[in-house]
């Protein structure tokens, strides 16, 4: 077992050892190596002043390392075990800015201190991305892109202006510059063998197999696990919470999978949001859909749909959809498997159907039949990078006017992430009509139980819930019903 975390920054190998490994990515840069141009300015993953680009082998395209954007203040170093990272000292060429540099200077992109780094950071990766996919550079993207990174004086236009400027022949990728064949084969030989790192009272475990990370949890049933710790990061960096005993699954490589399996997906647990986004595009897109407003790309190149679902927020983004299409939770420990469906995995708030030597191993997601109707809905004061106040999720398969089955979910209107049963049965077998709709949103009102609080009063939510359903039946009148010419 090695006792030390590998990571090679701008292109210099590093090693940490436990006394380290617990503090946040941005901290080490900054306090540790003098580092400053990386930025914390909110210090819980919202603005991007902290942006860096990292990647690992599981990031490897055509043999190259493509570079993801991740915010530092919430990355834990012992994370980026075998992973290269740049950041901003890294992106220009010894004497020569990096065109994203260059243009951000030239158009009045680089306002202030605090924002631009980041800005660069994630730019810099945007056009590393775009030059090995050989696409250009639009307004669109750049703004996907970008959703991460807050200017606070609100100069967008020049920002934006700034990438469009960018020349990508002018870019000498990151992935050519800092390509190091060693150095991948290092990373090769040492991924097979776990990390300990124990300092005091603090323990942290990188196995790189699943049945050691196991037995661990078996041996040690207190072990915190993470995924991309995108919530356990903000709150250790919030002083919310002291970790003290931790077991991470990301150098597992199995964990990371996502198979399509006939019409199922099996999502490992450290799959991020990123990759779940691009796998499902074509098979489930309305979840895509949904993915592709969650939070930012530096939060979804880390963060998981299993930490999504093991931190039990009701308005999490990920789960109402789960509800409806009836996944399954895989919870794995040294005895076996058991294999949960969502709607029995919450017990109450925060409380799960999860014994404390299990480790969630896998989701699995039946893909809605092509004859359903699915939409899922956000409401929330911001249409990117917001807490949602209401979510929705909404299938339905109706023939000649009839309904003959519709599945109806609900977050932040309760204590967990509600299935409306009741609803749900008042509407089956009846004509899918206004009429019939407007009266399943009076029972709608009366199966949730909303609070109040800075997202949004209990009122609100109440409407607003009974709204959904309304909008829900409308899209698809108008989106099938007369497309097709015909009623439904
Ligand atoms: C800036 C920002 C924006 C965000 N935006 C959104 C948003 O739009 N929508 C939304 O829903 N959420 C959002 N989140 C919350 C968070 O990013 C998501 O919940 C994310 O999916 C969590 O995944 P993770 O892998 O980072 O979880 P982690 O932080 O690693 O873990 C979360 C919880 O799950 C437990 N856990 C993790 N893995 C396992 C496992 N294998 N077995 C058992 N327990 C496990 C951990 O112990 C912890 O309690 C946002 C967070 C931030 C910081
Ligand atoms: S400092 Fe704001 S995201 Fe890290
Ligand atoms: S660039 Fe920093 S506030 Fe706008």
């Amino acid at each position: 077992m090695r006792d030390k975390i590998i990571f090679y920054l701008n292109g210099k190998k590093h090693e940490i050892d436990a006394k380290d490994a617990f503090t946040s990515l941005s901290t080490y840069l900054r306090d540790d190596l003098g580092k400053t141009g990386t930025k914390v300015v909110c210090a819980e993953g919202d603005c991007g002043a902290c942006t860096v680009l990292v990647a690992s082998r599981k990031d490897l395209d055509k043999g190259k390392l493509v570079y993801k954007s991740l915010n530092s203040c919430i990355t834990f170093l012992h994370l980026m075990d075998l992973h290269s990272i740049i950041t901003v000292e890294g992106v220009a060429e010894k004497d020569k800015l990096h065109p994203v540099q260059e243009s951000m200077m030239v158009n009045h992109g680089a306002q202030c201190g605090y924002c631009t780094p980041g800005f660069i950071c994630a730019m810099a990766g945007m056009t590393d991305q775009l030059k090995l996919k050989e696409k250009p550079i639009d307004e669109k993207t750049t703004k996907n892109y970008l959703t991460g990174n807050l200017c606070r004086c609100t100069g967008y236009d020049s920002i934006i202006k700034s990438s469009l400027a960018v020349n990508l022949k002018e870019v000498n990728p990151l992935y050519e510059r800092y390509h190091n064949s060693e150095m991948l084969k290092e990373f090769e030989d040492l991924e097979k063998e776990g990390v300990v790192l124990e300092n005091k009272s603090r323990q942290i475990f990188l196995p790189s197999k699943i049945d050691d990370a196991l037995k661990l949890k078996n041996d040690q049933k207190l072990l915190k696990c993470t995924s991309g710790a995108t919530d356990l990061g903000v709150q250790v960096s919030k002083g919310r919470h002291e970790m003290e005993q931790v077991l991470s699954l990301y150098r597992v490589p199995e964990m990371s999978k996502i198979e399509k399996k006939g019409q199922e997906f099996h999502i490992g647990a450290t799959a991020t949001w990123h990759d779940i986004e691009k796998a499902l595009k074509n098979d489930i897109p309305e979840y895509s859909k949904l993915i592709h407003i969650f939070a930012s790309p530096q939060i979804k190149n880390a963060g998981t749909l299993v930490g999504n679902i093991a931190n039990a927020s009701p308005i999490a983004d990920g789960t109402p959809f789960l509800f409806i299409s009836e996944a399954k939770v895989v919870l794995s420990c040294t005895d076996g498997e058991r294999v949960v469906p969502i709607t029995q995995f919450y017990k109450g708030y925060k409380d799960l159907n999860l014994k404390d030597n299990e480790l969630i191993t896998k989701v699995i997601i039946p893909i809605p039949p092509k004859e359903y109707f699915l939409k899922l809905y956000k409401v929330s004061l911001r249409k990117d990078m917001d807490i949602s106040a209401v979510t929705f999720a909404g299938m339905g398969n109706i023939e000649n006017g009839q309904i003959k089955s519709i599945k109806l979910a609900y977050g932040g209107v309760g204590p967990v992430v509600k299935r409306l049963s009741t609803t749900e049965k008042l509407l089956n077998g009846k004509e899918w009509n206004e009429k019939n709709i407007g009266e399943a949103t009076l029972q709608v009102e009366k199966e949730i139980t909303p609070i109040s609080d800075v997202r949004g009063s209990a009122k609100f939510r109440t409407q607003i819930s009974k709204n959904l359903l309304m909008k829900f039946y409308r899209e698809i009148q108008s989106q099938y019903g007369t497309e097709q010419g015909k009623k439904l």
